[in-house]
Parts: structure tokens; sequence; C-alpha cells
């Protein structure tokens, strides 16, 4: 790989540590980002690869709140959660550090400071709501209101959740604090704004001229920002949790989370390499890649690279390739609402299964536009294609290899045109591959491995050394030889994308593999990550392995990658089939999810149509409520009117007479809820005929704005009759 640069520095968008990390967060960023950093080792390129959890912002002081513990407790418990699921999948990090961190503290405070003592931010005055019972500003997310757009009455000031709008909390009716529930007030703040429109036209020209080759959903978000006016962007807020304003008379204001977070990719690697992180940030001869999801693009392309060329002593990313969404079954994942595939419950519910998980999340990546996960899909794919391809290719090659010739690899005694033919077509694949790669198209790449996989099965099932062996052990030697070439070809090419598919069948192949360095040692002598072969394989009985054998990317497509004699191990499957009934669990659990939020919505609905209010009446005068005859009364005797659902015929003791009054409270009340109650009737209300019932007057009743109705009765028994004024 020719570059001018020397070194490529990889970062992967912070995790926010107010949830676990799901699928599409893997799809999105962590499994192309290990995949590309996979890659460029094998390749030989020295690579750090740098994460971490972003620990501030306004959700998770609202998670504390909501659950009775500090922002710590949060924070605490969602960055092991994180930082195991990835060690579980094989996303091996250099460092993985948080923006809790002192290292990180100090680093933001002191990006911060310099910039505003070069002068680079200007201040503002503006009113935002504040909360006189809390005393406290109030963050967007922390004001709740009716939506504008769609009548929600439970929006935030940034966002409806229901119409999708992007709002601001002016916009909202009626706006509420979440902490006190009292209506703020709006009161003036200052705060510290990066005026993004003075670099602006950097901006224009660095990305939209000298980065066209950024992917297109990138450079077109980029692009309509600049095309939309850039406006100052405070970095600091009114909060209690964060990294304070290191400015005197700031007390009460934190960095923004979007302002700090991005920092703590330098933090994290200074935590990582105290004497040798600068040439990591500031050589030109370092490439700086951030994989991201596209929420993040504006933030990473803009707001990010504008704060580095404001300091100055930085370098920008050469490229930010950032995914689009992935769904889950035909719906939004979404953290708030429960609905997601968790990191770390997969790994608890397919456990040995991280390379499924993996192989599926990168050919069904959302690289060009959103995608949709299914568990259908996820099971389809492991039996169609692991299974029945990769995996099944490689047990053929290497089951047949031990029952004709004890497991060694068999001489090249009857080889045929179609051998050298069908080993021509693996350099062509590779290169592909890398060209995909290079480029950010792990899907294609993976493709294209895949590709070595199905020229092998092809292979072994056109030429069927099961029946040569019959007649022809010679050729059968040559065939089984071809096939255990291809097999090593694969241990090298799905080392990036399946790390723990390709150990095994290291073991199987008994060969080394040199996957290039890390630094997850830190400061000195980066970690060699020479693979020697697993031991998980027993080696075939009495034979030894020859001379160890290391692989290299180099080598994928050479032909001769297993010499003649080499002891294969022990056959061991590298992929199972997933039945129906793990895959249906999964299935089950979502769908009780969905039942639980809509239940959940249904009853928040009712209670909101319980308590609408119909809008009051014209005015009356005092006569017109005199001529009202209302009055007390008691119910003899009830009966369901035959043939209706809603109908009650009463018989009733107004202390004028006994009477009859049909009335529609059937569906609230059972005929013998009523009989004896007190209740108030409209006593002089002209008599009408009800399913052939001469109904002599009208029950008074409450009703709600859902319909639901109660009778009206006086506070103590009174006497029948006593006129109600
Ligand atoms: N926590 C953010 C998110 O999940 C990403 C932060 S990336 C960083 O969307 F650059 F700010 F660190
Ligand atoms: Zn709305």
């Amino acid at each position: 790989m020719e570059s001018k640069f020397k070194r490529t520095l990889v970062t992967c968008a912070l995790p926010y540590a107010n949830g676990p990390v799901h699928i599409g967060h893997l799809a999105g960023v962590y499994v192309p980002a290990d995949i590309y950093v996979r890659y460029l080792r094998m390749r030989g390129e020295d690579v750090l690869y740098i994460c971490g959890s972003d620990e501030h912002g306004v959700p998770i002081t609202i998670k504390a709140k909501k659950e009775g513990v500090t922002p710590q407790d949060i924070v605490d418990r969602y960055h092991r959660i994180i930082k195991d699921a990835f060690t579980g999948l094989g996303i091996n990090f250099d460092i993985y550090s948080r923006t809790s961190s002192d290292v990180h503290e100090r680093n933001a405070s002191a990006f911060f400071r310099r910039l505003y003592d070069e002068g680079k931010f200007i201040t503002k005055e503006s009113e935002q709501y504040y909360d006189t019972e809390a005393k406290t500003f109030l963050a967007d997310r922390y004001i709740t209101g009716t939506c504008p757009k769609c009548g929600n009455p439970g929006a935030y000031g940034d966002q409806c959740e229901k119409c999708g709008s992007t709002l601001s909390p002016e916009e909202l009716i009626d706006p509420k604090s979440a902490l006190s529930g009292s209506a703020p007030i709006k009161k003036k703040t200052t705060h510290w704004y990066l005026p993004l429109d003075k670099y602006e036209p950097w901006l224009r020209e660095w990305i939209l001229e000298s980065h066209k080759e950024w992917k297109t959903n990138v450079y077109g978000q980029c692009k309509s920002w600049l095309d939309g006016g850039l406006q100052p962007r405070a970095v600091s807020r009114d909060l209690d949790w964060g990294v304070p304003v290191p400015v005197e008379g700031a007390e009460g204001k934190v960095l923004y989370v979007w302002f700090d977070a991005p920092i703590g990719y330098i933090s994290n690697t200074q935590e990582l390499l105290p004497q040798s992180w600068e040439k990591w940030w500031k050589s030109e001869d370092t490439r700086l890649v951030h994989f991201i999801g596209k929420d993040n693009i504006v933030f990473h392309c803009i707001v990010f690279p504008s704060m580095l060329k404001a300091d100055g002593g930085y370098i920008l990313p050469d490229n930010v390739p950032a995914n689009e969404f992935l769904n889950l079954e035909g719906d939004k994942i979404s953290t708030s609402r429960g609905w997601a595939v968790w990191a770390h419950e997969y790994l608890r519910d397919f456990p040995g299964q991280q390379d499924v998980l993996r192989y599926v999340l990168c050919a069904n990546a959302p690289e060009t536009k959103d995608n949709d996960f299914t568990w259908k899909d996820f099971q389809q794919r492991n039996n169609s294609e692991l299974v029945a391809v990769l995996g099944n290719f490689v047990n053929r090659a290497v089951v047949l290899t031990g029952k004709y010739f004890g497991g060694l690899v068999p001489e090249d005694l009857g080889s045929e045109a179609i051998d050298a033919e069908t080993l021509a077509q693996i350099l062509p694949c590779r290169k592909a591959l890398e060209q995909y790669m290079e480029t950010f198209h792990f899907r294609e790449a993976l493709k294209e491995a895949m590709n070595i996989a199905r020229i092998g099965n092809k292979y072994i099932s056109d030429t069927e050394p099961w029946k040569v062996a019959k007649t022809d052990m010679n050729r059968t030697a040559s065939i089984l030889r071809t096939c255990l070439q291809i097999c090593a070809d694969l241990a090298i090419a799905f080392e990036p994308f399946l790390p723990f598919t390709a150990e095994k069948l290291r073991g199987i192949l008994r060969v080394g593999i040199n996957a290039g360095k890390d630094h997850r040692s830190g400061e000195g002598a980066p970690t060699v990550n020479f693979y020697a072969p697993s031991e998980a394989c027993a080696l075939h009985t009495g034979e030894a392995a020859s001379q160890d054998i290391v692989l290299g990317w180099d080598d994928l497509g050479r032909s001769d990658l297993l010499p003649a004699g080499h002891a294969l191990g022990e056959p061991v499957l590298l992929f199972s089939k997933i039945e129906d009934a793990p895959i249906q669990a999964q299935i089950d659990k979502l769908a009780a999810i969905k039942a639980a939020r809509q239940a959940a919505e249904a009853a928040k609905a009712a209670e909101e149509a319980a308590r609408k209010v119909e809008p009051a009446k014209d005015e009356i005068s005092f006569d017109d409520f005199a001529r009202m005859d209302i009055r007390t009364a008691t119910v003899l005797a009830a009966e369901r009117v035959p043939k209706t659902d809603k109908l009650l015929k009463l018989t009733i003791d107004t202390g004028l007479d006994t009477r009859t009054i049909v009335s529609g409270i059937a569906e609230y009340y059972s005929p013998e809820d009523m009989v004896g109650k007190q209740i108030c009737i409209l006593a002089n209300l002209a008599p009408r005929a009800i399913r052939g019932i001469v109904s002599q007057g009208m029950i008074l009743m409450a009703k709600q704005g859902d319909g639901k109705m109660r009778f009206i009765t006086p506070a103590e028994v009174v006497a029948n009759g006593a006129v109600i004024s």
C-alpha cells in the first residue's frame, strides 16, 4: 500500500455510557472499524486503535435521576458492560478508556483553556428556561411539553419522539420542567461559543474541494450543512455533570458533551502513550480515520475539525467513513424504547458464536443506506453461507485428507488443468478485496473473501475426490492438496472479518499467522501478533508438524502454502447450524418488548383521553338554570333493556312519584350496582319513548373525556325529592 502516511490512527465513536452497545452500533461503527484495523495490521501498517466511553451529557443525568443513583453509578455500570462486550466480540482496542478519567478532565479542560486564552471563543447572553423550584437551568431534554407539529403532549425540548421533529424548547406548547413539573421561566445566561461561521470558508475548501473521495453520504451531509450556513455553536452548558468550564466565574457550567467527547480520543491516546502520543495527533505523517454513525457526521466533519483547526497544533481527519443506520425487524433501534439486540445479551445467548454476528453485521452493514437486521436473515446467513459454504468446504477437505492421507498434506501426484485454474482465481479475489477494504466497502470485501470459499466449494464438488478415491489415489492427492491450499488462503482472508473462526482454522491446518502489531501494551515495543497454530486441535496421531508455517497477508493467493507431508490437526467444525428454537426465542423476546410498549402507550393514551376536558358551554341566565327541576331520587329496581348493550330501565322513587327512566349506563353499571343507590335526576325533561319504554326524566352523570360515566350522588343520603339548586 503506497501512501504518504507512516501510520494510521483509527478512532471509533465513543459510545454513550447510558446504555449497553447494540447491533446498530456494532454494524455502523465497531465491526467495520475492527475489520479495517485488523486488515491494515496484517498488511504491516502501524495502526493505533482508540475508543472509550462517552460519560457526560444530559441523558446520563436523567437516567441517574430516574433510578435515584448518581451519574457516576450509571457510567460505571455501562462502561463495564460495553467494555466487556467489545472484548467478547474480539474488538480489541489499544485502549478503551472513559471521559470521566482524570487524564481526560485535565486534557479537555486545557484544550478549552487554550482556545479561550487565544480568543477563539465568543460569549453570548441568551435567555434559557430555568426551573425556579429546582433552582437550575434546564437542558432541552429536561423540558417537556406539547409538540407543535403533532400535538404529542410528551415531546422533549429538543425532539418529539412521536413524529420525529427536531424542536427547540421555545416551540413547545405548555413547557414543563421534567425535574419539578413546574412551568419554567426564562432567565439570562452566558455561554461560550465556537464561531463556526468563521471556519466556513476553510471548511468548504477542506471538505468540498480536498475530500471529494469521502463517502457520498458523508460528503453530502457536509455539503448541505455548509450550504445552509454555519452558526456559532455553544460549547458550554449549565449543568452539574461534566468537565467544569475552567474560567473564573463559570460556576455551574460545564463543557458541552460534544465539545469534550471528541477530545476524549486525544485524552485516551495520552493515557495509553503518555510519552509518544503526540506523534499520533500532531504529525502530518499520521493518517486519522474516524469511524462513526451518520448522526455523528456534523460533529466529526465540521465541529471537531474546527476545534482542532482553532488550536492549530493537530492533524485533521483524512477520512470519516460514516455508516447509515441498522433497523431491527423493520423498526428503528432505540435504547430508550428497549428495541435492540444488545451485544452483551447476544454473547450470553449465543456463546462461541461471536463470528456469526460479526459476519451478519458486516454482510448486512448499512454502508450506503439504512438496512434491516432480522433474526431469520441471521439464521439463514449462518446456515446457508457460513455452515453450507465456508464450513462445509473446509470440513470436507480436512476430513477427506484424514481419511485418505492420514491427515498429511498430500503430494501433487496427479494434477490437472482445473487445479491451477482454480488456484489462479484466488489472487483476483484478493486484489478486489484489498480495493474494497481500502475504500471502506466492507460488505463487498467480505463477499470477496466468501468467494474464495465458494471457489473451493465448487472445486471440491466438481472434482468429487470421494469418488475419484475409488480408482485414482494420485489424482485424489492433487485434488485434496489443492483444497488445502485454498483452506490456507481462507485462514488469511477471514482473519480481519472472523478472527475466532480464523483461529480455529489455523488450529485445523496447524499454521500460524502474522497479524501485525498492536499497541495494547502501551509505551515501548508494540505487541507483535504472531499467532502460533492454535493448540485447540490435537495433531494427527504419531505425526510431527513440519517446521512452523507462518502465513501473512502476502501469502494470500500463492499456491504452495502447505508443503506436502505437513500434518494437519483434527478437524473441528467451524460453524454449526442454528436451529429454529433459539431464533424463535429471540423473535418472541422482541415481540414481548413490542407488546409491552404498545400496552404502555395505550394506557398512556387512555389516560390522556380521560383527562381531556370538553370546551365550556355558552353562558346562561339564572332563570335558564332555575327552570331545570333537578332532584334527588332512589333507584328501586333496575333491569337491562332487552337486545341492547347500553340501556338500563330504572324504577325510581323521586319523592313526587315512582317513575321509569331509561338510561344509557349499562356499559358502566349493572342492574345490581344501581338498586338502592341515591341519584340525581332532571325531573322535568319531557318524556320520551326509548325502545318502546317511556322514559320520564334523566339521570345526572359525570362523563370523562374518554366517555367513562359515573352517576352523581349526594355526599350524604338526603330525602328523595330534595331540590338541587
Ligand atoms: N457518544 C456519541 C454517540 O454515541 C458519540 C461521541 S463520539 C465523540 O453518538 F467523538 F464525541 F467522542
Ligand atoms: Zn410531534
